[in-house]
């Protein structure tokens, strides 16, 4: 199978050297060519360049991409796609005042969630679950994390763990697995948190891990959930199966939860709503990529995360949807590119740099996925005509993909 796609107004991301992170002001290049061409043949990115020197292709198919643009897909590195029904009555009990954590306090929030996974087939959360995901892939998304953790139980986060298997079987996107293994105490355990600790580190991760299906553990560190010495212990029973820590930190509070990241080499530490001076002199000169949830502060209406702070310190920054039944039942990232823009305050060669190579890196795939480097796969996006790739940002809530291509298929 081969395809040539001609003509490409602006070709996003070029990078002949493989690059796997941008920090800093490195995040401020986005290197692109003008009236470009790329060849891909099978799943893979062979050759691009100028139009002047596109010869000697003999392609299966053409796409004549006049006007338009070509970028590699969105790697969108923090995800709950998999999770049963929705949380429609507590958006409206938000609209009416209450807020995320009187609704968790009430008993909602995520254990509303799990009751309803716990309650759901594993055919029925599989079919929910590859419905949302194939409307992802619509949007321009081509790689996703998805994590458990609405199960609660062994039993239940097991099944999720199956369901996001079955997923990556079925599914052309590139998935990342991670077991969530510490979302929420479950009512059962509600005063006795230390005996839910010793089942996740001494029965779930054991058992998932023998399942091989991840190699990531995730813990919502934060007050009323898990503190820093739970998530420690988390951590370091995650640590002796080779699952790396990709945390949910400092969303509501500032524990700590970010240099706890980065002693157990996190590859990623997500939300940063709140951020210290601390946090930030954690991060320098670590392997630790720090990435923002827009969409989760735009519907929780909670502050976003400074951007600026962390770029301007010289470090990396992805952006990711969250998407989630709770804090953000959207999986836009073509949003959240532009949220980054208007409420981060970045540019969007930054947006578009956090939402693709570093998003990448995010999921530890950047060495395959994140920007058009010959070898690398063929997840592409094209965009409908527009002038500039500034237009993808700027005309927010609109959806710019035209049409995309993953694992070099061209989707209708
Ligand atoms: O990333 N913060 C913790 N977890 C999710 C929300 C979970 C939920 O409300 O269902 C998040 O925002
Ligand atoms: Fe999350």
């Amino acid at each position: 199978m081969s395809t040539l796609i001609i003509n490409i107004k602006q070709l996003l991301q070029v990078h002949d050297t493989n690059t796997t992170i941008l920090k800093g002001s490195d995040m401020k290049k986005l290197p692109i060519i003008e009236n470009a061409y790329l060849y891909i043949e099978n799943d893979t990115i062979i050759e691009y360049g100028e139009m002047k020197d596109c010869e000697g292709f003999n392609p299966e198919t053409t796409i004549n991409a006049k006007g338009k643009i070509v970028l590699p897909s969105w790697c969108d590195s923090h995800t709950h796609v998999v999770y049963a029904g929705n949380r429609t009555s507590e958006f409206v009990d938000r609209i009416n005042g209450l807020s995320y954590e009187d609704i968790a306090n009430k008993g909602g929030g995520i254990l509303n969630s799990a009751k309803k996974l716990q309650e759901t087939s594993e055919d029925e959360l599989y079919e929910q679950s590859i419905k949302r995901l194939n409307e992802l892939i619509k949007m321009g998304t081509g790689a996703v994390e998805i994590k458990t953790g609405y199960g609660l139980t062994v039993e239940a986060e097991l099944k999720m763990l199956r369901v996001i298997k079955r997923m990556k079987q079925e599914s052309l996107a590139k998935i990342i697995p991670t077991l969530l293994a510490a979302h929420a105490i479950p009512s059962e355990f509600k005063s006795k948190k230390q005996d839910y600790i010793k089942y996740i580190t001494e029965e779930l991760i054991p058992k998932a891990a023998e399942l091989n299906i991840t190699n990531y553990v995730d813990v919502f560190c934060e007050e009323g959930y898990f503190d820093i010495k739970d998530t420690e212990a988390i951590l370091k029973a995650g640590e002796a199966y080779n699952l790396r820590p990709k945390i949910h930190v400092n969303q509501f509070n500032i524990l700590g939860g970010i240099a706890l990241g980065v002693k157990y080499n996190a590859l990623s530490v997500d939300h940063i709503e709140e951020l210290n001076d601390a946090d930030v002199e954690a991060l320098k000169g670590t392997d630790t990529i720090p990435v923002a949830l827009p969409g989760c502060s735009y519907f929780l209406s909670i502050p976003y995360t400074p951007a600026r702070k962390l770029i301007d310190a010289g470090l990396p920054l992805a952006i990711a949807t969250d998407y989630n039944p709770g804090s953000s039942p959207s999986g836009n990232m073509n949003f959240v590119v532009s949220a980054a823009c208007v409420k981060l305050k970045m540019t969007p060669e930054e947006a578009i740099n956090a939402a693709t190579v570093n998003g990448a890196y995010a999921m530890g795939i950047s060495n395959m996925y994140g920007s058009i480097t010959r070898g690398k796969k063929a997840n592409l996006i094209i965009t409908k005509p527009m002038n500039h790739y500034s237009e993808i940002p700027y005309a927010f809530a609109h959806n710019p993909v035209e049409q995309v291509i993953i694992n070099g298929q061209i989707l209708d």
